[in-house]
């Protein structure tokens, strides 16, 4: 038998549940290479995905599948180190199921980041671009099919996807902290391929200032539940069409490596003041 979804949110409780006291208010989707801020959790219970009921496991080498429930400056969060993507194969229902846990944890507020090419020329490598708004090209939606009315209407409004007020807050810190930052559109394409150079024509075109395989999912479920987000993308390449290079995934990790560290003092601000 299928279970359905509310009945599925609640198997996924129980575990959690089973597993801690702490209520999370904020709830964290880590990307690419951005899998260290989960050092400084404090108080922390780890699980791993393979023992939370209908989670999915992170195929991908650069995700590593635990979620993880602590303080970060002290706040109760719960942190996702890995997520899943459409490539892999995974439903879009499938993929946006631990926001799905997550608010009925309680969180209010969904960070999320993700690695993403640059189309704006602007854009350098190593860049943090908080996310304005998005454009969802993957070919499906997750709220496709029945809708829960009990988690969110038919059709949700998208004219504030990402929170105003927490875009302001991200840049006033990034000002205060003198991280460069931009604030742009971020793309979703369903990928495993990377762009022809025709198609990043076309992002650009269309008003892209980021592409990437994520987030957009995950987006859309948090706005269905009338959750406040704010998104982050590290500029791991610039997509250039007429200088376009090869791009290798140990060179996404790395510029994620290393520009991790100045989106985890963002992150931590916000968290602080949210
Ligand atoms: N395209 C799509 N996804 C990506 C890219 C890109 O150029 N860089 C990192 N993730």
């Amino acid at each position: 038998m299928i279970l359905s979804l509310l009945n599925q949110i609640e198997e996924a409780l129980q575990v959690i549940q089973n597993s801690t006291k702490i209520k999370p208010e904020i709830g964290i989707v880590l990307g690419t290479g951005l899998g260290s801020l989960v050092e400084e959790i404090s108080d922390k219970v780890i699980l791993e995905y393979k023992n939370i009921p209908h989670f999915q496991l992170s195929t991908v080498e650069s995700h590593e599948g635990k979620l993880h429930i602590g303080k970060l400056a002290s706040k109760n969060v719960i942190v996702m180190q890995g997520r899943f993507h459409f490539y892999e194969g995974y439903t879009m229902q499938q993929i946006t199921f631990p926001i799905r846990l997550m608010k009925k944890l309680g969180v209010k507020t969904l960070i999320i980041s993700n690695a993403a090419g640059g189309l704006n020329p602007e854009y350098k490598k190593g860049d943090i671009m908080i996310i304005k708004d998005h454009i969802n090209l993957l070919g499906d939606n997750p709220l496709i099919g029945h809708n829960e009315d009990s988690l969110g209407p038919r059709f949700p409004d998208m004219s504030e996807p990402f929170s105003k007020k927490l875009i302001k807050l991200s840049e006033q810190i990034a000002f205060d902290k003198k991280i460069k930052t931009h604030t742009g559109v971020f793309t979703a394409i369903s990928g495993p391929t990377l762009e022809t150079r025709a198609e990043y024509k076309f992002l650009r075109a269309v008003g892209t200032d980021a592409v990437g395989m994520s987030t957009v999912p995950e987006v859309i479920v948090a706005v269905h539940m009338s959750m406040d987000v704010v998104g982050f993308s590290i500029i791991t390449d610039e997509c250039d069409p007429e200088k376009l290079q090869v791009l290798k995934l140990e060179d996404v990790v790395n510029v994620a490596n290393s520009t991790e560290p100045k989106l985890r003092e963002i992150i931590k601000s916000l968290i602080s003041q949210i």
